[in-house]
C-alpha cells in the first residue's frame, strides 16, 4: 500500500504541473517510455536493470509480452499491481517499452 501512495503521489505531481501540452498523452497511444519513467525506472532503472527492491532484470527477462503484462496487472511478491492505475493500453505501451530494453 505504501508503493501504491507514492505512485499516486507522482501521478498528483505530474498532473498538477500546469500547462496542457502534457494531457494529451494519456488518449490514443500511450507513450511506453513515459509510463515507464513516471512508474516503473524507480525499481527497475532506466536500462531495465538496476534491480531495486530485488527487482527483476528487464533486460534479461525471459517473458513474452503476455507474460509481462500479467505482471504488470497483477504484480509479483513485491512488485504492485498496476490494474486501476494503468489503464490496458497503457499496460500494453509499457509492456511494448520492456521489450526494447532487452539485450
Ligand atoms: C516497487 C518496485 C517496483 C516497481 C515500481 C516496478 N517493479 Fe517490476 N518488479 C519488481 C520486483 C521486485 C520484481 C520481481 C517480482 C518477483 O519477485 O517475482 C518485478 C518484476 C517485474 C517483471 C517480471 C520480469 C521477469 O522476467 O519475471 C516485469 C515484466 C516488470 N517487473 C515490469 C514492471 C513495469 C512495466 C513496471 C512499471 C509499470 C514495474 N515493473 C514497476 C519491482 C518493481
Amino acid at each position: 500500500m505504501r508503493a501504491f501512495g507514492i505512485v499516486a503521489f507522482l501521478v498528483l505531481v505530474a498532473t498538477s504541473c500546469g500547462d496542457n501540452k502534457t494531457t494529451t498523452a494519456a488518449s490514443e497511444s500511450p507513450d511506453g517510455k513515459a509510463i515507464y519513467t513516471q512508474y516503473c525506472k524507480l525499481c527497475h532503472g532506466a536500462d531495465g536493470q538496476l534491480g531495486l527492491n530485488m527487482a527483476a532484470n528487464l533486460a534479461q527477462s525471459e517473458l513474452d509480452k503476455a507474460g509481462m503484462v500479467e505482471v504488470i496487472t497483477h504484480g509479483r511478491n513485491t512488485m504492485q499491481s498496476y490494474e486501476g492505475i494503468l489503464t490496458e493500453a497503457e499496460i500494453d505501451a509499457v509492456a511494448d517499452y520492456v521489450l526494447t530494453l532487452r539485450k
